[in-house]
Formats: structure tokens, sequence, C-alpha cells
């Protein structure tokens, strides 16, 4: 390999099949490697825990984009900034303001009511099962969190396949200029279809979240439009691979399976194992440098691009006792599934409540379950893109 990994890399199936191994071939040379991601720019990756942990909480590595080199906030100048102007994007004091508004309207004891609702859709989807096989990630996996967020931002579930299409369109990295139209269109789509709504909230306000949103006086339209933007994408395109990833890590290890059956009181220690063991979000949202520091002992220049992969922070060894295996039982588990710090995952109650009946219910409900095609045959519809998701999930029920 050479001294800087090359951009298509993390997007080759080779990586997706095991990008574990990739992490500790890497991790076993040093915690921080040079990247070509951005092509072109400074860039690196941060592939242990001790290290990745405090980048992720670090104020000198900026979120927003706008503190990148100048030919990128150039290039991100031109596009449609739908996803620009929200708390994931931005530093103190936009975050503090930005995360505020939304935590007011995301409290627990909101996503605690949400409870006998999320069991409801869950029964719903598991009920509409068919025949001995079914593929998880269409007729599980994608809907059941798209549902939920839906109704919790007050956004009709008829739209769902649109959202679903759009969202699939702004999360795939645009590599050819037919994936950049296609991300174009989506973030255009999004943003009329957010506008009509805000309008119409605005209007008439409702007890849902887009009438939280519209009637708080310190998010500007934009900010309302892209947070909107925001906790759709975050809310589905995440948990639907702790599902996928979660219930394939299950059926390749069949004594974890059957363990979990046996005690379901392990379901939360599960959920945060998957988190770790296949992390949904694979990579961190990268992070500028705003000066000249060091990670590791190496230099990395001011206006580099700094990516913490989570994956590999969850498999490593100096941090977690037999790291390479899932283990539904672990206790103290410090992964760093959901992000550390300033940005830690907004919804993780939700994406835990999620997580926790929907494994609940489909190992109470499914007799004997496996993988119900050749392990070669799975593939990965983003791995070494942020997230890493499934693209099907075949089994035999
Ligand atoms: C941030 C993971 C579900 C909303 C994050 C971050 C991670 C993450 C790793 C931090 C990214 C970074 O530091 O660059 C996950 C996982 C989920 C999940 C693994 C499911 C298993 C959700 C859900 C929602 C949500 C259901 C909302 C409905 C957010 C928001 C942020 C965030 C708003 C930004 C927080 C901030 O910048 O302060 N998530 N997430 N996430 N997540 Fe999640």
């Amino acid at each position: 390999m050479s001294d800087k990994l090359p951009f298509e890399f993390f997007l080759s199936p080779e990586f997706g099949a095991d990008p574990y191994a990739v992490y500790a071939g890497l991790r076993a040379e040093g915690p921080v490697h040079a990247i070509d991601f951005p092509p072109g720019a400074s860039a690196f990756v941060v592939v242990d825990y001790e290290h990745a942990r405090p980048a992720l909480n670090d104020p000198r590595l900026s979120k927003n984009l706008a503190s990148g080199p100048e030919w990128f906030r150039e290039a991100i100048s031109q596009q449609n900034p739908v996803l620009g102007d929200n708390m994931l994007m931005s530093d103190p004091p936009d975050h503090t303001r930005l995360r505020r508004v939304v935590s007011k309207a995301f409290t627990p004891r909101r996503i605690e009511r949400l409870r006998p609702r999320v069991q409801a859709i869950t029964d719903e989807l598991i009920d509409a099962f068919e025949g001995d096989t079914v593929e998880l990630i269409d007729a599980f996996a994608f809907p059941l969190p798209i549902i939920v967020i839906c109704e919790l931002l007050g956004v009709p579930d008829r739209d769902r396949a649109d959202f679903r299409r759009w969202s699939g369109a702004l999360v795939t990295p645009a590599v050819n200029e037919e994936l950049a139209r296609s991300r174009d269109e989506a973030s255009d789509a999004l943003r009329a279809y957010f506008t009509r709504l805000i309008a119409e909230r605005r209007a008439a306000p409702t007890d849902d979240l887009v009438s939280v949103l519209v009637t708080s006086d310190e998010l500007s339209e934009r900010e309302v439009l892209s947070t909107l933007a925001l906790l759709l994408i975050a809310g589905h395109e995440t948990t639907v691979n702790l599902i996928g990833n979660g219930m394939l890590a299950l059926l390749r290890n069949p004594d974890q399976l059957d363990l979990l059956r046996a005690k379901p009181e392990l379901l939360p220690n599960a959920i945060e194992e998957f988190l770790r063991y296949d992390a949904p979000v694979e990579r961190a949202t990268f992070r500028i440098a705003l000066e000249d520091m060091e990670i590791a002992g190496t230099p990395i220049p001011k206006g580099s691009f700094v990516h913490i992969s989570i994956g590999a922070a969850g498999r490593d060894p100096k941090a977690f006792d037999r790291a390479e295996s899932l283990d539904v039982a672990r206790e103290d588990n410090r992964h760093v599934g959901f992000g550390h710090g300033l940005h830690f995952c907004l919804g993780a109650p939700l994406a835990r409540m999620e997580g926790q009946i929907a494994f609940g219910s489909l190992l109470a409900r499914l007799g004997d379950i496996r993988l119900a095609c050749p392990e070669e045959q799975l593939s990965w519809r983003f791995s070494g893109s942020i997230l890493r998701s499934l693209a099907a999930l075949p089994i035999a029920i």
C-alpha cells in the first residue's frame, strides 16, 4: 500500500467486506494515517480508541465546513446547502444554540411516550412478513425508523418512499457526475418539501417537532430546514444499520443469538455491543484542523481533514477485551458508536429504544433464523463512507 491510502479504496467492495482487517493492519503500524480523502487534500484517519475518543471532542477540530481550505469552501458554496446549517456541521456558539432548540423538543419524556407506538409499528411490520424468507432491510430495518422519525417530526409517512430516496442520494458519496446530479436533485426536492411544510406549520402550528422548530425565534429559516433534513436523515439512515449489522452479527454468531433469545434481559447490553462490534456510523463526520496540531505524534497541518473511525476504535484490543468477538453480555462497554462529547448523538435514547424493541420482538416472534444467502452474496450499500450499511439481508424464518 502507498504512503497515502487512496480515496477509492474506502469505497471498494474489498474494504466493505472486512474493514476491520484493514483497520487492524493500519493500527499495527500506528494510530494515525494519511489518506487521500477528499482527493488531493491533506487528510488523515485515526484508527485507535485512545486517540479517536478525545479527537471526537477536540475543539481544535472544527465541524464547520467553512473552516476548510479555500478550494473546499468554494466547492461547497456551489452545492445546495440543505445539510450545511445544522448542529452536526457547526461549532460553538452556533452549535450550542442549534442543539438547545432541538433538545427542548427531544426530551427523554417525549421519546419515552413513543414506546407503545414503536412497539405497535414493530408488531405490524413483523405481522406482514410472508413466506419463509424475509429481506430484513426492506421489510423491517428501513421502515421502522423512518415511520418513527416521520411521526416524531410530524411529516406524513405516506411520503416516506420519497424520503428514503432523497436521503439515500444525499448520503451517497458523489464520486461521479451522475451521483452528484442525483444528490443535487434530492437536495432540491427535500428543500422544496420542507419549505412547504414550514410555511404550513407557521400558519397553523401543531404539537409536532416541525412546529417546535418553526415557532422558535432562535433559528433562521435555513437553519430550520437544515435541522429537519439532519433529523430525517440521522433518524433513519443510522438505525437501519443498527438493526441490519446487529442481526448479521447474531446470524454469524449463533451461540450469541441463542444466549440473547434465552436471556432477553441482556438486550440493553446487546444493543451497546452491536454499536461497538459493527458500528452503524462507521466513521464520524469529518473534522477540519483549525491550527497546526499533532495527534499521536503525527503532525496535522491547519486545514487538514481528520476522519475518526468509530468502527476501528470499537475493535481496538487495547480498549476492549476480546475486541474481535461479539459478546452480547459485555459490560462496561465504553464504545463510541454514538460519538463522544459535544456532538454526542442527540437521538441515542430513541435509537436505543428502537433497537431494543426491534431485537426483542424479532427474536421472540421468529423461530429459528439463519442467513438465507451465501455469505459471499452479501453486499454493502455503504461501508467506508461514514455509514456502514448492508444492501440487503435475506433471512430464513
Ligand atoms: C450525531 C450515531 C441515531 C440524531 C451522531 C454522531 C454519531 C451518531 C456517531 C456524532 C457524529 C460526529 O461526531 O461527527 C448514531 C447511531 C444511531 C443514531 C449509531 C443509531 C443507531 C440517531 C437518531 C437521531 C439522531 C435516531 C434523531 C432522530 C443525531 C443528531 C446528531 C447526531 C441530531 C448531531 C448531534 C450534534 O452535532 O450535537 N449520531 N445516531 N441520531 N445524531 Fe445520531
